[in-house]
C-alpha cells in the first residue's frame, strides 16, 4: 500500500516524542503512515512549507518556535486556529493546506482528566508563544476566572494580554516582579509553557514560584518527565501534572483530523509512559 507520510517541524525536534507516537498508532490500527520529525530552523520555515506541496505530505505538526510563525504560508485556517492564533497541526487537502489547532482542547482534555476543573479559578500562564495561545484561550473559555501570563519579552506578553481579552480577564507581567510573585501565590493553577527545563542547565521559567498544597502545577514539557519546575512545585505540595497527557490528547485529536480514525489514546499513553521508563 502506498504509504502517506506525516511529520513535525521544530526547531529543536529530537526530543520530540510524537514521531513514535504516531507510528506506534498507525501501526496499531493497520493504517499506511510514516511520522517523521524534521529539523526546521526558523529561516527555513516558508521553505519547508511550500516543499509540502511539491512532496505531497500528508499533514503535519508544528511545534516550537513555528506555532505562531507559519500561519502566512498556509491556504486557510480552521476556526480554531484563528481563535487561537496559532497552529499545531496541518493538513493538505486538495493541495491547500489547513491550519489547525489541537492543543487547546489537548491540554483541557489532559486537565480534566486528571481531575482539575479550571472554572472560576485563577491562572497564570507562564510563557507567550504558540502553546501559551492555546492554553490562556481554552482556560478562560472553560470559565476560568482570570489569566495571568508571566512572560520575559513585554512585546510578546502584551499581545497575548490583548488577544486573551476577548476572551475573559487577562493581565500581564514580567518574569520577576512583585506582580508575578503575588499571581503565582494566589492562583489556583499554574501553567508552565515555555521550552524552559527541557535542559537541565535551563534556570526556572518565574523567579520565586511560592508552590503551595492546595495548587495544581502543569508544565506542557515531558522530556524530562519531571522538570526542576515541577519537581520544586512537588516538594512544597502542589499537584504536579507534566506534558505527556497533553501530547497524547493534541495528538489524537490531530490523528483524527489526518486520517479520520480515532487514536487508541490509553494504550500510547501506556507505550510511552513504558518507552519514557525506558522499556519500550
Ligand atoms: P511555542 O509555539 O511552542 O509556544 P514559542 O512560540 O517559541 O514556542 O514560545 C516560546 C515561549 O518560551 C516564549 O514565551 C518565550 O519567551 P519570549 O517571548 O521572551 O521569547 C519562552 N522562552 C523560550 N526560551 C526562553 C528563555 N531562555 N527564557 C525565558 N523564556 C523563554
Amino acid at each position: 500500500m502506498h504509504e502517506k507520510v506525516l511529520g513535525i517541524l521544530g526547531h529543536p525536534v529530537a526530543h520530540s516524542l510524537s514521531p513514535i507516537m504516531h507510528n506506534r498508532a498507525a501501526k496499531l490500527l493497520g493504517l499506511p503512515y510514516t511520522y517523521a520529525a524534521f529539523d526546521v530552523a526558523p529561516k527555513d520555515l516558508k521553505r519547508a512549507i511550500s516543499s509540502l506541496r511539491a512532496l505531497g505530505i500528508a499533514g503535519l505538526n508544528l511545534t516550537v518556535p513555528h506555532k505562531e510563525k507559519v500561519i502566512p504560508f498556509l491556504d486557510k485556517l480552521d476556526a480554531e486556529a484563528k481563535a487561537i492564533g496559532a497552529v499545531n497541526t496541518v493538513t493538505m487537502r486538495n493541495g491547500l493546506l489547513t491550519g489547525s489547532n489541537t492543543d487547546g482542547i489537548g491540554f483541557i482534555r489532559s486537565l480534566k482528566k486528571e481531575g482539575f476543573n479550571p472554572k472560576s479559578k485563577r491562572a497564570v500562564v507562564i510563557g507567550a508563544g504558540g502553546s501559551a495561545r492555546a492554553v490562556g484561550v481554552s482556560l478562560l473559555r472553560e470559565g476560568a476566572k482570570e489569566i495571568v501570563i508571566i512572560n520575559r519579552t513585554k512585546a510578546r506578553g502584551m499581545a497575548l494580554k490583548k488577544h486573551l481579552s476577548k476572551f475573559g480577564k487577562a493581565a500581564f507581567t514580567g518574569p520577576e516582579t512583585n506582580e508575578a510573585e503575588e499571581a503565582l501565590t494566589n492562583c489556583g493553577l499554574i501553567v508552565q509553557t515555555t521550552s524552559l527545563g527541557m535542559k537541565k542547565a535551563d534556570p526556572l521559567p518565574a523567579a520565586k514560584p511560592s508552590f503551595r498544597k492546595g495548587q495544581w502545577v502543569y508544565d506542557i514539557i515531558y522530556s524530562p518527565g519531571e522538570t526542576r519546575f515541577l519537581k520544586k512545585a512537588r516538594m512544597n505540595g502542589a499537584r504536579t501534572i507534566n506534558g505527556l497527557g497533553m501530547l497524547v490528547c493534541q495528538g489524537s485529536e490531530s490523528f483524527k483530523i489526518w486520517t479520520g480514525r480515532k487514536f487508541p489514546e490509553e494504550e500510547i499513553l501506556r507505550f510511552l509512559k513504558r518507552f519514557l521508563a525506558g522499556g519500550k
